[in-house]
């Protein structure tokens, strides 16, 4: 038995994850299928909390929405960072306090604040409309809104530009220049309860630098708020930590984040008297490498390239496509045989863009054989679709070598299931 990544195993030429072996799971599961290893979503957050002993980690829900993954790391006493009222209403189903969780999203409707204000959650307000909805909601119901704003904090980000969040010309957050302008109309506007101040700078960033830039940006208007009068009781940090995709890729880890940016709010707090709480709201970092895509392959086409065509297709991962991602291929049945030859790894998705790995040097590849790809487990399953007439795979969850399905794959009957005929086309 030998490791091939972090903590994927590998015995008799099969990998293994959890103890699983994942030739064994796709008998019994089918495939595609996502498999994803419990013991690992707990060291990855256990991380966090060590390097941040006294932060509150904000899980992003976003990364991936499994009711199970939430539940995991509710237990563990994370918090979340909900995007929508969908992402809301799971975390708390899950059990993630009411307290701990920060709604946030740059064009919320009118419902979704509602629903945040009716259940006491905090909300960080991304506009002045939104602000003004929010008072007036708060108004209606008699209870207060308590509030961050999400700051543009205007810090170039050395990742890929689709996501990199906290440009000047990035969609979200107010303008650094207006923010204390917009805290002054928020503590004079009835219901409204300023009490955070939120930035996020984007994601899969492999340096500490700008996260640097961005503590010392998020400080200097810190000072600004307290002296408004106004008392901070978090200052929320975002999150985009990246990871290693590739093998033996060197990246910071939470402890390396935690000595880069400590130093930088635990000064600031003090020299200013105050002491807020610190949020961080990582998402990638807890769940990517927890996670396996497993797809057999369809056919191998010794063409232009030597094509390896896998039951998987963007529409269960779209990161290679729409990011130019990079996902580490294992042959999963042949997991220590040598490399042999050069493939690509494409899907069955009627898209020249359909590719999940180009010139993979890897053992021979034939029809029937099991391909993991690795680090699937942030916005991998969460922004599936069922494009091409393609019903969703099932997700595992393996602890100790045992299994256990925690979404059963859709079926035809999910494609059909919310459409509706007319009754003229009947
Ligand atoms: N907080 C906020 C406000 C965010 O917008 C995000 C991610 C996070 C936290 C979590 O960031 P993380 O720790 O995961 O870097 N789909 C893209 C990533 C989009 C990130 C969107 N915001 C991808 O597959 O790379």
């Amino acid at each position: 038995m030998f490791t091939i990544k972090n903590h994927l195993e590998v015995k008799n030429n099969h990998l293994l994850i959890g103890g699983a072996d994942t030739t064994a799971l796709a008998e019994q599961y089918g495939t595609p299928l996502y498999v994803t290893n419990e013991t690992r979503v707990v060291e990855n957050f256990s991380a966090y909390r060590n390097a941040f002993p006294k932060a509150d980690i904000y899980y992003a829900a976003k990364a991936n929405g499994s009711f199970a993954i939430m539940r995991i790391l509710a237990r563990q006493g994370a918090g979340a960072d909900v995007f929508s009222y969908g992402e809301l209403y799971m975390a708390l189903l899950a059990g993630i306090p009411r307290e701990k969780i920060l709604f946030n999203g740059n064009s919320k409707t009118d419902f979704e604040l509602q629903k945040a204000v009716e259940l006491g959650v905090k909300v960080s307000v991304d506009s002045k409309d939104e602000l003004r909805t929010l008072s007036e909601i708060a108004e209606r119901t008699g209870k207060a809104a308590e509030i961050a704003f999400r700051v543009n904090p205007d810090v170039s980000t050395p990742t890929h530009p689709k996501i990199s969040t906290g440009l000047r010309i990035s969609k979200f957050g107010i303008p650094a220049e207006e923010v204390i302008d917009t805290y002054r109309e928020a503590s004079e506007l009835p219901g409204i309860a300023p009490c955070g101040i939120h930035c996020h700078i984007g994601s899969q960033i492999l340096d500490t630098e700008p996260f640097v830039e961005a503590t010392q940006k998020m400080m200097d208007l810190v000072e600004g708020v307290v002296e408004l009068g106004i008392n901070l009781k978090f200052v929320d940090m975002g999150s985009g930590l990246g990871i290693p995709y590739k093998k033996g890729e060197k990246t910071p880890k939470p402890q390396d984040l935690a000595n880069a940016i400590l130093p930088v709010f635990n000064d600031r707090t003090k020299a200013l008297g105050i002491s807020p709480k610190l949020i961080l709201e990582p998402g990638r970092y807890i769940v990517a490498d927890t996670t396996l895509l497993l797809t057999r392959v369809n056919t191998v086409k010794i063409a232009a390239k030597n094509f390896v065509g896998v039951d998987a297709g963007f529409n269960l991962l779209i990161r290679p496509t729409m990011y130019d991602s990079y996902h580490h291929v294992v042959v999963a049945n042949k997991a220590s045989s040598p490399p042999e030859e050069t493939y690509t790894i494409v899907g069955p998705i009627c898209e020249t863009g359909d590719i999940f790995a180009k010139d993979r040097e890897l053992p021979r590849v034939e029809k029937g054989d099991l391909i993991a790809l690795l680090d699937t487990g942030a916005y991998g399953f969460s922004m599936s679709s069922q494009y091409n007439g393609r019903p969703r795979c099932a997700e595992v969850l393996v602890k100790d070598g045992e299994s256990d399905v925690i979404r059963s794959a859709e079926g035809i009957e999910d494609l059909m299931a919310k459409q509706r005929l007319p009754a003229r086309l009947m």
